[in-house]
């Protein structure tokens, strides 16, 4: 199998993990290059069940090589307390399998209490709903320039200086804007080294390892985090995620060459959901969005907020395409919309009177849109025992034909339940 890129193509919770689950058998390695424990799966592998928001999820699967790329930002105390309950489950999470680049940057306790304080600060309507796990403020260190990377763990100096000098500019935010209490650089320091001896024997030189793959004849999975509209330039800007989710990204995020990225698999969800605050112009706040919640057991797995949920855009999905370069799409949770008499997509929006195939792109526009939508038949069969496409009601097939068809992207997969066994590869 080729070198193959997966992203969720709306505002993440596509149902990534399961489709990771089922390519990661055919792959030799998964790496995750951007993001951090903001993520958040579940995994469920030869009865084996994991909540994972870190590790890769292939780390389920024995044999397999998992990779933390530099593009990710790791919380090392996250990332302990997910080895321990892996240990405990049975699975082998030894250096020699899970690898973690020594330029990634690590989450601080700074960083959290920066996220969670500010957060708090804002006026309802400027919120991001973020998942309060520092993922900003980590990203905002790194690219200031004063990010601690998981290397300086085995600098233990190094590590003291860099918590000390970022300190002295945080304790200010923190006392005199936010009126708490300042964090101790000993504190700090004690924390992050108490997951030293369990981070630092993983530390590995993950480009070189990819290249030293390939040579082998390797196959490499790059798994995607939150979705490609949370992305921190192409996405509902200010209301994203700090990193690029994009597909480019899987190459800068873990040093390798774009042209190593030969497939771009774009995770598409039946229906759209979104957690946190931000536009979403086909949202449904009405009962027909309560039955997609509740049907579809939309509830994040990382914070528990229940999602937003609304009809299919077909104008996100062509600009997930365009950004991605997606290859193909495998579609997800098929089954949530059993029951319906009728399934709307919305194939364009009206902006200021002017019909538009794509997202306008001036700030804040995405929330002026009115969503343009087409009527297709629902189906009342129950479509999860399905094995075969010829095997779903027409009415389910001529659904993800029009979807092809209004994105010009072909689906390879459709998803009918959460099983590994309930997918038809088309
Ligand atoms: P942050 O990534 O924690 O800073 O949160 C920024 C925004 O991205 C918030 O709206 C979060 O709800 C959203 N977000 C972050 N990670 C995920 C994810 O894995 N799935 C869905 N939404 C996410």
């Amino acid at each position: 199998m080729s070198n193959v890129v997966i992203v969720g193509v709306q505002w993440g919770d596509e149902g990534k993990g399961k489709i990771v689950d089922l390519l990661a058998r055919q792959i030799d390695y998964v790496v995750r290059f951007q993001g951090g424990n903001n993520a958040g799966h579940t995994v469920i592998v030869d009865g084996k069940k994991a909540a994972l928001h870190l590790v890769p999820s292939g780390i389920l699967h024995e044999g397999k090589i998992c990779l933390i790329g530099n593009g990710v930002v790791l919380d090392p105390v996250v990332f302990t307390q997910e080895l321990d309950t892996l240990i405990a489950q049975g699975v082998d999470v030894s250096p020699s399998r899970l690898k973690i680049s020594g330029k990634t940057h690590l989450i601080m306790p700074y960083h959290k209490a920066l996220d969670q304080a500010r957060e708090n600060k804002l006026e309802k309507g400027q919120k991001i709903g973020t998942t309060g796990r520092g993922i900003g403020p980590c990203y905002e260190d790194k690219v200031a320039r004063v990010g601690v990377r998981a290397s300086d763990l085995t600098d233990p100096e190094l590590l003291r200086a860099k918590i000390a000098a970022a300190l002295k500019e945080k304790n200010v935010l923190f006392t005199a804007l936010y009126g708490m209490e300042p964090l101790s650089v000993d504190a700090v320091f004690d924390e992050v080294m108490a997951a030293a001896p369990r981070v630092v024997p993983h530390l590995t030189d993950v480009s070189s390892d990819l290249q030293q793959a390939w040579k082998e004849g390797k196959s490499v999975l790059f798994e995607g985090a939150q979705g490609i509209h949370l992305d921190i330039d192409h996405g509902t800007y200010p209301f994203v995620t700090s990193s690029n989710t994009v597909s480019g990204n899987a190459a800068a995020g873990c040093g390798i060459g774009p042209n190593r990225l030969d497939r771009i698999i774009g995770i598409l969800k039946a229906y759209t959901t979104r957690v946190g605050e931000g536009p979403f112009p086909t949202e449904l706040n009405d009962a027909t969005g309560d039955l997609l919640r509740a049907n579809g057991g939309e509830f994040g797995v990382t914070t528990g907020r229940p999602r937003r949920c609304g009809w299919q855009d077909i104008v996100i999905l062509r600009e997930s395409a365009r950004l991605n370069g997606l290859t193909d799409i495998a579609l997800t949770k098929l089954d949530v919309l059993s029951g319906f008499d009728e399934i709307k997509i919305c194939v364009a929006y009206d902006y200021q009177g002017r019909r538009m195939d794509y997202p306008p792109q001036e700030s804040g526009a995405l929330e002026r849109v009115t969503p343009i939508y087409e009527s297709v038949p629902g189906w009342k069969e129950d479509i999860t025992a399905c094995k075969t496409w010829d095997e779903l009601p027409e009415a389910a097939r001529a659904y993800v034909l029009r979807l092809e068809e209004l994105s010009g992207v072909p689906v390879s997969m459709v998803s009918v339940g959460p099983d590994r066994n309930q997918t038809i590869f088309r």
